[in-house]
């Protein structure tokens, strides 16, 4: 696109650009700058165009561009313009990722490095390393609040231990995913502790204000976060008497994106951190970029219109660089963080799908799947080059984030069903056999979230404790039918670590002070290499979990069908134990009937209820994980308690 004001503009940039740094060869950079910038300027000036030195910061954000494009290495320069060349990469079913601490996986970073082989041994070949930065000592929100962005926690390592880990990850086609928290920093920050100390520069990098009038009004509609931990959406401090905007907990502060500088700043650590050989770049709580009085404050427009800037100017200088949209919210509101358009509107290629999440955990309580399908069925249609991150738990708390509307459809009330939800969580309700615990309850508004393992929430913990063997096998199969729905879903299926060898909650938190009030620490474990040993042992609760694990991922990689190019269909069947959708071959017109079975009781579905244009079987059919025909009456398939099928044709499977 050729915009006379735009170019102008861009004309005078480039002349400074080509003096300072007239050595270096920005070939690939000018071409992209050439085809990005009109976009680039009209979201800058969208977003900036009030500020009397406008033109002042486009320059400052280009060179900010050029400065990082000159830093990035040379074999990363290479991975992007293979990765231009086969820009639909990270869609295949090749990418099976794992979430994890550093230090709770392994020691330090040199250690994690010397551990990649349990990856590999596993089938994990991306890897999300949370934050290792520098943070407050005893207020470090599990790494989210951040002293320093390009600082590493002494105690996990240093950025060459990082660089190192990035490069013999790459040799061993393993991707690296790491955190920007582009939305607040912790207090202990530079900026906050120059803008304490009276700077104004600083003061402007944040929301501050002298007295409660503007506070209060954004009160009014602002939710909680963190309701018991950090109530209110302000904090007071002493040193500069004003009041600071920390959505989350008081120790973060939120960053002023209306401060053009701040874009800059933030942009900069993004390209950063790509320069070190982060494949993909997590950001966090996206939701949350752009404050307005009388909003919520989340999901508002120019939060998007900051994510697409961001990634217009990414793929200048790091167009290998991939984004991954934290933003839990309604599942309305997700899709949007992929952008609206793929081309001229691009903001993240992949997205948690906290809605999937929160909805498999409903089947698995309810032990139906009517709020599964039907909340399935209302997930908006995504992008193309876009995926989901399908979770199933992480560091974070679960949500009970439906739609209310879904809720009601399937003939629940929203209230009393998120009630039963979470009483069956926290292991209140009759015989429920989940161990969770109370996450931001809220007793303004009755919202509840949870915390707790995967095997403390099925009930592998209880199990364990009665030693019952039918309920530890029972724990196990579900483990493994919420695998199976992950891996088949469409997107990329992130494990989290742990999990693959049924770590239950761990309550040693509540001895430390600094983490006792939030439970979410009971899921963020110290792994045991010894008990992670068993997964050698036959017969070892870690062994049925890691090896069937282990082959779930195998198959799954040498399906086609489960590349994500929008390619499901969901089949609505009469039977709403059963979860069953179809995955097509865009190229080799194959597919695969997924069936599971939520209930601890068998099950059958009558193939011909099953939507006929996406499903239409030829001969006999196979279960590509067990390579076994199941069983059938005439027409009527059985499906054994908490079991899983990926179905094919077997006259076409060979
Ligand atoms: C994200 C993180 C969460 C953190 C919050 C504030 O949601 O996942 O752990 O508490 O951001 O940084």
């Amino acid at each position: 696109m050729y915009e006379q004001e735009s170019f102008s503009l861009l004309n005078e940039i480039l002349v400074d650009l080509e003096i300072e740094f007239k050595q270096e060869d920005l070939r690939h950079f000018y071409t992209r700058l050439g085809a990005n910038f009109y976009t680039i300027y009209s979201l800058f000036k969208l977003l900036y165009a009030d500020h009397a030195d406008f033109s002042i910061h486009a320059r400052h954000l280009v060179e900010t561009m050029a400065r990082q494009y000159i830093n990035r290495p040379k074999a990363l320069k290479k991975l992007d313009i293979d990765r231009e060349k086969d820009h639909n990469w990270f869609l295949s079913q090749q990418w099976i990722g794992m979430a994890l601490y550093c230090d709770g996986f392994a020691n330090d970073l040199k250690d994690l490095k010397s551990k990649l082989h349990y990856f590999q041994e596993l089938g994990i070949n991306l890897v999300h390393i949370m934050p290792i930065l520098k943070c407050p000592l005893d207020e470090c929100d599990g790494g989210y609040a951040i002293s320093d962005f390009r600082k590493i926690d002494e105690k996990i390592g240093t950025l060459e231990d990082v660089t190192t880990l990035a490069n013999e990850m790459r040799t061993q086609e393993m991707a690296l995913v790491m955190d920007v928290v582009v939305n607040h920093t912790s207090y202990e920050h530079e900026w906050a502790q120059r803008a304490r100390d009276g700077e104004k520069k600083y003061q402007d990098y944040f929301y501050l204000f002298d007295n409660r009038e503007i506070p209060d009004m954004f009160e009014k509609n602002m939710p909680e976060i963190f309701p018991e931990i950090a109530p209110g959406n302000f904090t007071w401090d002493e040193q500069m008497e004003k009041w600071v905007m920390t959505v989350f907990n008081n120790y973060q502060w939120d960053l002023n994106y209306n401060n053009p500088e701040v874009f800059i700043e933030m942009l900069d650590i993004i390209l950063f951190w790509a320069n070190q050989g982060a494949d993909i770049v997590r950001l966090d709580a996206v939701a949350f970029l752009w404050k307005k009085v009388g909003s919520t404050c989340q999901n508002e427009r120019e939060a998007h219109l900051i994510l697409q800037l961001m990634k217009d100017c990414c793929q200048v200088t790091a167009p290998g660089t991939l984004f991954i949209a934290e933003a839990i919210v309604m599942p309305v509101e997700i899709v949007k963080y992929f952008g609206e358009d793929a081309v001229n509107a691009k903001e993240c290629e992949i997205a948690y799908n906290a809605t999937l999440m929160a909805l498999i955990w409903d089947a698995v309580a309810t032990k139906n799947t009517k709020l599964l399908y039907q909340g399935i069925k209302s997930l908006p249609d995504k992008l193309e080059r876009a995926t989901w991150l399908n979770y199933i738990r992480c560091h974070d708390d679960i949500g009970l984030g439906f739609d209310d509307a879904d809720i009601i459809a399937v003939g629940y009330e929203p209230i009393a069903h998120r009630r039963f939800l979470f009483d069956y969580y926290t292991g209140v309700y009759g015989d429920s056999i989940a161990k969770g615990m109370p996450f931001g309850r809220n007793n303004k508004t009755g919202d509840a979230r949870i915390s707790g393992s995967l095997a403390s929430l099925i009930g592998l913990q209880k199990g364990l404790e009665d030693s019952n063997e039918a309920d530890i096998e029972n724990a196990i199969q579900h483990i493994l039918l919420l695998h199976s729905i992950i891996m088949s879903f469409g997107g990329i299926p992130l494990l989290y670590y742990g999990d693959e060898i049924g770590t239950i909650n761990d309550n040693t938190y509540l001895d430390d002070v600094s983490k006792a009030n939030d439970s979410r620490w009971a899921h963020r474990p110290k792994i045991d290499w010894d008990k992670a040993e068993n997964r050698n042992k036959p017969g070892t609760v870690e062994y049925r979990i890691f090896n069937p694990l282990k082959h779930l991922i195998s198959v799954r990689k040498e399906i086609t069908c489960f590349a994500d190019f929008n390619n499901r269909v969901l089949h609505n069947v009469p039977n709403t134990h059963l979860l069953v959708f179809s995955r097509f071959d865009i190229h080799k017109h194959g597919h695969v009937l997924v069936v599971g079975n939520f209930d601890s009781s068998p099950q059958y579905l009558d193939m011909d209820t099953l939507n006929k244009t996406a499903f239409n079987q030829y001969g006999p059919m196979i279960d590509l994980i067990s390579k076994c025909k199941p069983t059938m009456f005439k027409n009527q398939l059985v499906i054994p308690p908490f079991h899983y099928y990926w179905l094919v044709d077997s006259e076409r499977y060979r």
